[in-house]
């Protein structure tokens, strides 16, 4: 087994020090447990050591970061890469008033499964790669854009060629051809399609929005949840996000891992979220709120109530075609009133929390060496070089990190 030493680190960001569980009331760089002048070994694709340079072992290799920052990979814990097509003029649309209600997610729905499995898996793996290059080394993937039974199958097939992260989203909306009897739609997904997709998946999750035409109710987003619990699949819910609704009490209720945009929130919402924080996850999706020029969520709000917050891209090709996890540390930065470190955190521990993981997100001896380098001295460049391409993946020997 070889070992390689990357020493001169000049900031280790490790989401690992004493104040790293949770955000919640911890002020400043607390949580972010940072080592200086740092260095660490890996061996076989794992973290073996940690350390400051100047106590350093011998290794087989020694790499000189000079001065780099480094950090646990971001974790891009929402997503929707499985699609084809384009719909850049929606959002020049949105730029000039026009409102996002989830109408075209059917102009998506056709291209995809119009797409040969070869298009659709070419696709994935350039935005896979895009995001590696951008610091990102682990993401969810969900299906939603094929909404057949063999489509979604499909789409968690090529989703899981890239990820174990992998999240059915049958009840994303309801198709074209099922506008006429939504009942038998939520019983196609409840019944065959989530059949045929469970073995495919980790994880369900439903669009739920009680004033759409497009999404899930209440009661229909509950049905499509409890049957994918009793199908051994875990849970995700899109809630609160084109305006106040159940979304987020649902996802408390059902014990969901995360409830994502969770922009319209009550002081019941908030309440809920605080006492289910060891549970339930917020997933900010700032990029969102960019892409259809709405007003962004309440961090400050909810993570001084305690909530256990977490930020990812949804990267689609309709509310948010970003795939960059340092565009939403930037904005999470500029427009949500989180701190740097807030934003680092929620990026990586966080977003780890919300995938029930604790193996990702924090750099650990023993764990997975999924490492993120800056071509900057701290975490503090993510936000203040806005759009400069400083963040990639750290490619380690033997390790799952890639360019
Ligand atoms: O998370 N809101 C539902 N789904 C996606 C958007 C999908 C689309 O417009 O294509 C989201 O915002
Ligand atoms: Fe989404």
């Amino acid at each position: 087994m070889s070992s390689t030493l990357y020493t001169s680190i000049g900031e280790l960001v490790t989401c690992d020090g004493p104040d790293s569980g949770t955000l919640a009331g911890v002020a400043g760089d607390g949580v972010l447990g940072i080592v200086r002048n740092a260095a660490l070994v890996v061996e076989d694709g794992r973290i073996a050591w940690i350390g400051t340079a100047a106590d350093a072992p011998d290794s087989d290799t020694r790499v000189d970061l000079e001065g780099r920052a480094v950090l646990p990979g971001f974790v891009d814990s929402h997503s929707h890469l499985v699609f084809d097509g384009d719909r850049a003029a929606e959002f020049a649309a949105r730029m000039t008033g026009e409102r996002y209600d989830g109408g075209g997610i059917g102009v998506s729905v056709d291209a995809t499964r119009a797409a040969s499995d070869e298009r659709l898996r070419e696709l994935v793996g350039r935005r896979v790669a895009e995001m590696r290059a951008q610091g990102t080394t682990t993401v969810e993937i969900k299906s939603g854009y094929g909404l057949t039974v063999e489509d979604e199958v499909r789409a968690l097939r090529i989703a899981g060629e890239f990820t174990t992260e992998t999240t059915f989203l049958g009840a994303h909306v309801v198709p074209p051809e099922a506008r006429g009897d939504r009942a038998a739609y939520v019983e196609l997904v409840t019944g065959p399609m989530l059949e045929a997709c469970a073995p495919h998946a980790k994880w369900a999750d439903v669009f739920c929005e009680p004033n759409s035409a497009h999404a899930f109710t209440e009661d229909e987003s509950r049905a499509v949840l409890t049957a994918a619990r009793d199908a051994g699949l875990e849970l995700r819910v899109h809630g609160n996000q084109l305006g106040p609704g159940p979304g987020v009490r649902l996802a408390v209720e059902l014990a969901a891992a995360s409830v994502d945009h969770c922009t319209y929130l009550s002081d019941d919402d908030v309440d809920a979220l605080v006492q289910a924080s060891d549970t339930t996850a917020a997933t900010l999706l700032p990029g969102v709120e960019f892409s259809t020029r709405s007003p962004y969520p309440d961090a400050r709000r909810l993570i001084d109530a305690g909530v256990s917050v977490a930020l990812a891209t949804d990267c689609n090709p309709g509310t948010c075609y970003s795939d960059s996890m340092p565009f939403v540390i930037a904005l999470a930065v500029r427009e949500m009133g989180m701190t740097p470190s807030e934003a680092v955190w929620a990026a990586t521990r966080g977003s780890a929390r919300a995938l029930r993981r604790d193996d990702i997100g924090r750099i650990v001896v023993g764990g997975p060496a999924d490492l993120a380098v800056l071509d900057a001295p701290s975490h503090l460049h993510l936000a203040y070089r806005a759009g400069v391409p400083i963040a990639r993946a750290l490619v380690t020997p033997s390790g799952t990190s890639e360019d």
